[in-house]
This record gives C-alpha cells, structure tokens and sequence, in this order.
C-alpha cells in the first residue's frame, strides 16, 4: 500500500518530503478509522443521555397524587428533555407517561436493547446523511435503573447538529496531531538522515581519486550511517592510494620501456660481437662464447618481451586466413628452437577461417605452444570449433600441467613458474584475445597435460566460415 502510494508521487520530491506527506497520510487515515467507533459511540450516550432524563422527567410524576400534572408544566418538562413526548414502563406496564398536546407522527424506531456494533455505525451515518429533521422513538432501559423501560420520542436534528459539532472537533484535532507529528517526523528524518546522507552523497559524487584528502572528520554516529561514512571514507582512501600507485607504476613503465629500447640496442652489439668470438682461436674462448651467445639471447629476449608489454598494443588489424597454415608455420618456428622431440599438430578442418590479425594470433598460440614445449610436453594440438554465437580455439599438451603456485594469478605479468621465464607470455596473449573482443582461460590442467581455450565472438572480429567442426550444444 506505501509502495503504491510512493508510485504517485511525483519523483523530484526528496525523501523527507515524501516522507512528510505519507505521515500526514497516514496519521489522517488512523484519524478515520478511531472516527467512525467513536462518532456511534457518541450517539449511543446523547440517546442514553435522553433515556436517563427522561427516567428523571417521568419520576417528577410521582410527587402528584394521580400523577398528573398541568400542561405547562408537562411542556416545561419535556422541554428539558428535549422530547415529544415520555413514557416509562415497569414489569410491561406504562407507569408514567408525559406528552405533548399535537404529537407529530414518528419517522424511525430506535430499539437500543438489541442493537450490535455495525448497527450502531450504520445508523450513526444515517443520521449524519440525512437532511430533514425525523421524528425518532427511542426505546431502551434506564441507566439510572435497568428495570426500567424509558421510551422517549425526539427531534433527530439537534441530534445530527451535535454530531457533527464533533466530527468537526474530531477534523481539527486530526489535522493538529498530523501536521505537530509530520513536522517532528520530518525534523528528525532531516537531521538523523537526509543530512547525513547528503553529505555521503556529496563526497560520493564529489570524489576524485588524483585530489588530496578533504580531511573529513571519522564520523562517531555507531549507526548504519556513521558505518557507510567510515567504509566510504577507507575506500576512498584505499581508491586514492591504488591510484597513486597506478600513476607510479605507468611512470615506472614508460621508464622502463625507454631503458629497454636503448639496452636492445646496446645488446645488438654485443650480440655481433659475441658472434664474431666464436671464431677466436683461444679454445677457452671459443668453449665459452656459445654460453655467452645463449645469455645474450635470452637478455635480448626479455628485454624484446618487456617492451612488448609496456608498449601500447597495436590496432587490430583484421584479415582472414586459415588457421591451420598458421599453425603450420608455428610448428615450423618450434622445430627451429632445437631437436627435442616436441611436435605440434593441428586438429583443425582445413576450410577452419578466422577473421583475426594474423600476427597477433600468431604471437598468441606461439605463446602458449612455447609454454607447453617448455613445461616439458610432448605434444601440444591445436582445434578448433564453430558455434552459432561463438568460435573457440583450444590449445591442449601432454606436459606435466600448471604450477599450483602459478595458477592464481595466471594471465598476470612477471607471474612465471620457470626459471628463466619473464611471466610476460600469458599476459600479452590475454590482451591480445580480449583485443578482438575474446576471452581465453584455462580448461583444465593436471598431470595428463593442459588445455586452454580461447573464445570469439562468431560476429565481432572474427568470423569462422568453417561448417566442418561444429562446438557440441551446450
Ligand atoms: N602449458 C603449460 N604447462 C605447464 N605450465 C604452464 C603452461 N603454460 C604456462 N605454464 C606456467 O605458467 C607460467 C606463466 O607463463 P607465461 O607464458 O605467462 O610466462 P613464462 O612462460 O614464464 O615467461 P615468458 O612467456 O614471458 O617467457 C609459466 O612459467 C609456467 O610455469
Ligand atoms: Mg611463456
């Protein structure tokens, strides 16, 4: 009912003020439930009332010896009453009896002895609906004594005028308590919650995380506020700290790539020179120039992967080309790294077509052939499979499978597992995927070997046009 309520109001009213108008609602609405018991339960005392006097009015009576009086003073008497006329009766007999000279004909008979509670709200708005004056017979016992039976004949109206003298008190009084009780409420929410969470939200929106520290007080408030406020305020910080860090880390970065494209250069030399030791007559010499060859390459190699990595990824380039001449000519590269009985075969259809940059993914699958190959695999297959939405390549090998140590923080740079390794390869093949609008993860990986995935979007970069290999419906 609140939700429904909220629904009509307008959305540019705060919350205080909303909250505002469903109090006054609401304490409106208790107004109108407490109203209609009290409003029949105030013409059942004004008729009681009647009863009462005219037990009263009745026993006057009794000071005659005949019960009889003189008409003056029987008009004086029912005047006080506010009646027509009077009776009261004992054990079914009338006792006493008072009337008016021109009785007007009754409208309504009002029995009180057998009326419920729903009769009596229903006939308290009969009487607030209607608009001429009835003549009504009230019968009921005395409260002054039960054993009495009054019967009293009365005009409605003065009756209707009262009711509604008190209907408006009630309306007066109702609009008081919820305008006194809406203001108080609407005080408290401003100051325990709207203002507060002002402030939240101007720090929130406010917040930048390269701005120093606005120096905000540690809120003391223990409620579910003074908590927002700390955990804003911690993340805010911890927020400005990892941003400090980023900025540090991009100038160590841009740094580093400076240094690492000028020590290329300095190792180009040295490699030609260690080339040309090769033919030193010195046999010790020549015993260890291919040691130093080899240390050169790798330092060449690291310093080509850093650089490679801090320097800004190129454009996808996109082109389609079969996957598995590419994976031949991978194959190819690979038996060029030394005779150590590694092979790499392909799985895939001959028709299997991407639509990808050629280079990068080259640089991708050599990546994760390389990892297999030098975690000690045999084998290493590249397939390939086509679905509705997407493509997938997998890379699968027979080595030993990944480090558990290794394995949290797999596609993150300089993670590495072997000696000699930079960590650099996973991650430049992770930036190179998601480049073309991909994903590449990890399926499984145990002793019976490894297998990644890499998925595609079937319509983004890449499109395969291969109707050969279909990914099983999953
Ligand atoms: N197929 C695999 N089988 C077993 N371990 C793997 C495999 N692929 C990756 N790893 C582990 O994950 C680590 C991280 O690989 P990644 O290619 O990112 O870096 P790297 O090979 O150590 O160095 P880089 O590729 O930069 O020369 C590797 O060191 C290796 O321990
Ligand atoms: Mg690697």
């Amino acid at each position: 009912m609140e939700l429904r309520i909220l629904r009509f109001l307008p959305r540019r009213i705060g919350l205080s003020a909303r909250l505002l108008m469903l109090t006054v609602f609401f304490v409106m609405l208790t107004e109108v439930l407490l109203f209609v018991p009290s409003i029949s339960r105030y013409r059942l005392v004004y008729l009681e009332e009647k009863l009462e006097a005219s037990h009263l009015a009745g026993l006057s009576l009794d000071a005659t010896p005949d019960r009889m009086v003189t008409a003056q003073l029987t008009s004086t008497l029912l005047r006080h009453v506010g009646a027509h006329a009077v009776g009261l009766y004992e054990d079914g007999k009338l006792t006493h009896n008072l009337m008016v000279p021109e009785m007007p004909g009754v409208d309504r008979e009002i029995d009180l002895r057998d009326d419920t509670f729903v009769e009596l709200i229903a006939d308290a708005f009969d009487t607030l609906g209607q608009k001429r004056n009835r003549i009504l017979r009230v019968i009921g016992p005395s409260p002054k004594d039960p054993s009495v039976l009054a019967v009293v004949v009365l005009d409605e109206t003065p009756l209707r005028k009262e009711m509604y003298d008190y209907s408006q008190r009630i309306l007066g009084l109702s609009i008081v308590i919820a305008v006194v009780t809406a203001g108080l409420l609407y005080l408290s929410l401003q100051v325990l919650l709207v203002r507060p969470m002002r402030r939240l939200t101007q720090r929130m929106v406010g917040f930048s995380p390269d701005a120093p520290a606005a120096g905000v007080p540690p809120s003391l408030r223990t409620d579910e506020l003074g908590i927002a406020e700390r955990a804003l305020t911690s993340m805010q910080e911890e927020l400005r700290y990892a941003f400090r860090q980023q900025a540090r880390l991009a100038a160590l970065g841009s740094g580093v790539s400076k240094l690492g494209h000028d020590l290329r250069n300095i190792l180009s030399t040295v490699q030609v020179l260690s080339d040309r030791l090769a033919d030193s007559a010195d046999p010790e010499v020549k015993q260890l120039t291919p040691r130093l060859v080899r240390a050169v390459n790798r330092a060449v190699a690291l310093t080509q992967a850093t650089l490679d990595f801090a320097t800004e990824r190129p454009a996808v380039t996109p082109a389609r080309f079969g996957l598995a001449d590419l994976v031949q000519e991978i194959g190819q590269d690979t038996a060029v790294m030394g005779e150590d009985g590694f092979r790499l075969e392909s799985a895939l259809a001959p028709d299997f077509e991407v639509e990808a940059d050629r280079d990068q993914f080259q640089r991708v699958l050599g990546n994760l052939v390389r990892n297999a190959r030098l975690a000690g695999a045999r084998l290493a297959e590249i397939g390939g499979a086509v679905g509705p939405e997407s493509a997938s390549i997998t890379v699968k090998d027979d080595g030993p499978g990944i480090a558990e140590t290794v394995r949290p923080k797999l596609f993150q740079p300089f993670n590495t597992g072997r000696p000699g390794g930079t960590g650099l390869g996973l991650a430049i093949a992770r930036d190179l995927v998601v480049a073309h609008g991909g994903e590449i993860r990890l399926v499984e990986s145990g002793p019976e070997g490894t297998i990644f995935r890499i998925d595609l979007p079937a319509s983004n970069a890449i499109r395969t046009v291969s109707r050969a290999t279909r990914l099983p419906e999953t």
